[in-house]
């Protein structure tokens, strides 16, 4: 498939390099496509990006998503996949800017024109992202979204990198993924977990 993936920082690379080697199209949507920290990618500018691709990838800091997706154009018809987490300084550190009444998916979805978002790649850090190798189980990754037509799309593309797809129900779901995402941050940064660790469904035999 064609993906844009728009930022092309830890999450933008390991995604994008996990879909490269199994055979999709990846081109980074950039700010400064002549960046020499970018020279080994495909980058353009994120209108360049865009075209074409059935696929679109946000993989911004949050306090940039909104204008990140304002500079991409119309999107009708396209799957938008929405990795970040809505995330701002607090008293104890990063902490969730929305929550409860909104999500930070349900936000894009009102920032994009048209197209069908999908809240995905949230709830691990990219080191997992970019190599599953080494975990008894494979890690799970949560989809939410609305457009039924579309998500084994996206399941599938979560497949390609190894994590078992589970399916969180609608895109409000984002609500439980974006916290679940802080759990993993917390966990990872605060409570001594470090990165190599990742949340796994495991069920019982029988
Ligand atoms: N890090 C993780 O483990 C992890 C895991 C799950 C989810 N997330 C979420 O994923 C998102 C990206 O995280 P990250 O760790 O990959 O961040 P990062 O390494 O800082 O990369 C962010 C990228 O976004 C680009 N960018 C910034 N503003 C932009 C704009 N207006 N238009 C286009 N590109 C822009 C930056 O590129 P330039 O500055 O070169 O333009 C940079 O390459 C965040 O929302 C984060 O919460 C992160």
């Amino acid at each position: 498939m064609r993906i844009a993936i728009i930022g092309a920082g830890n999450v933008g690379q390991a995604l994008g390099q996990g879909w490269t080697r199994r055979g999709h199209d990846v081109r980074y949507g950039v700010r400064n496509p002549a960046d020499p920290k970018y020279r080994d990618l495909t980058t353009a500018t994120p209108d360049e990006a865009v075209a074409g691709a059935e696929i679109v990838v946000l993989a911004t800091p949050w306090p940039a998503t909104e204008a990140a997706i304002k500079g991409l154009g119309d999107l009708a018809g396209r799957i938008v996949i929405d990795c970040t987490n809505p995330l701002g300084m607090g008293p104890d550190g990063l902490q969730l800017v929305v929550g409860h009444d909104v999500s930070g998916g349900e936000l894009v979805a009102q920032w994009v024109s048209g197209a069908a978002v999908f809240k995905a790649f949230n709830t691990t850090g990219f080191n997992n992202m970019a190599d599953l190798s080494g975990y008894a189980v494979a890690p799970a990754m949560f989809v939410a979204g609305d457009d039924a037509a579309k998500k084994p799309a996206v399941i599938g593309l979560v497949g390609d990198l190894g994590f078992e797809a589970v399916d969180a129900g609608p895109l409000r779901r984002a609500r439980l993924l974006e916290p679940l995402g802080m759990l993993w941050i917390d966990q990872a940064l605060n409570r001594g977990a470090g990165r190599d660790f990742a949340f796994a469904v495991v069920r019982k035999k029988g």
